[in-house]
């Protein structure tokens, strides 16, 4: 991989991503102080973000992990798959979902109605990028890391056909290397 050549520019740096992470931690600690804080991670583009926020809450909370897919190559599908279930039983927890980017917000939307099924106490979004240009869903995170263009981004656990996910920053993908796809 030329990593010069495939991404155009750095959108969020490494720095900047400790920062957010840290205020965002700030932020969560305090309102879930004395609930019962469960963060779900959605698989497999928040995993760094997971790790990364989890250490910067304070209170006590669990984690669990699913998985869905609405994504092929660079353009969402609108189809939602559900492939991995929790392990915990959601009922009586406030849920926090843990998201890499909301983008049109299919998946979101599709998720946080299917948890609203399991008689959590509350369910509430937590997104690194929020990328509005592309909304499709009515839906709004509670937290946001960043708002970002309309750019197709990699890096940090985003990926593009599985790749670049170990990339340390958030990249704005050249268009030349999905373009002949
Ligand atoms: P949505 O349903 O369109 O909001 O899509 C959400 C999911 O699509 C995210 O959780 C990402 O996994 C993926 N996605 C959306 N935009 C990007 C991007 O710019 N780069 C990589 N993945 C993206
Ligand atoms: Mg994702």
């Amino acid at each position: 991989m030329n990593i010069e050549k495939e991404i155009k520019d750095i959108l969020v740096s490494e720095e900047e991503l400790k920062h957010i992470c840290k205020e965002l931690g700030k932020q969560i600690s305090r309102d879930y102080e004395g609930k019962n804080l469960l963060l779900v991670s959605v698989l497999k583009g928040a995993v760094v973000f997971m790790a990364d926020i989890l250490r910067e809450i304070t209170v006590p909370c669990q984690i669990d992990f699913l998985s869905v897919s609405s994504y092929s190559g660079t353009k969402s599908t609108g189809v939602v798959k559900f492939k991995k279930d929790l392990d915990i039983n959601p009922d009586g927890c406030d849920i926090l979902i843990v998201e890499d980017i909301l983008d049109s917000g299919v998946t979101l939307s599709y998720l946080k109605g299917v948890l609203e099924d399991r008689n959590a106490k509350s369910i509430k979004i937590c997104t690194l990028l929020d990328k509005p240009a592309n909304r499709k869903a009515d839906i709004k995170a509670d937290y946001v890391g960043k708002v970002i263009p309309d750019e197709f981004v990699v890096g940090y656990g985003l990926d593009y056909a599985e790749n670049y996910r170990n990339l340390p920053f958030i990249g704005i993908l050249s268009p030349s290397v999905y373009e002949n796809n």
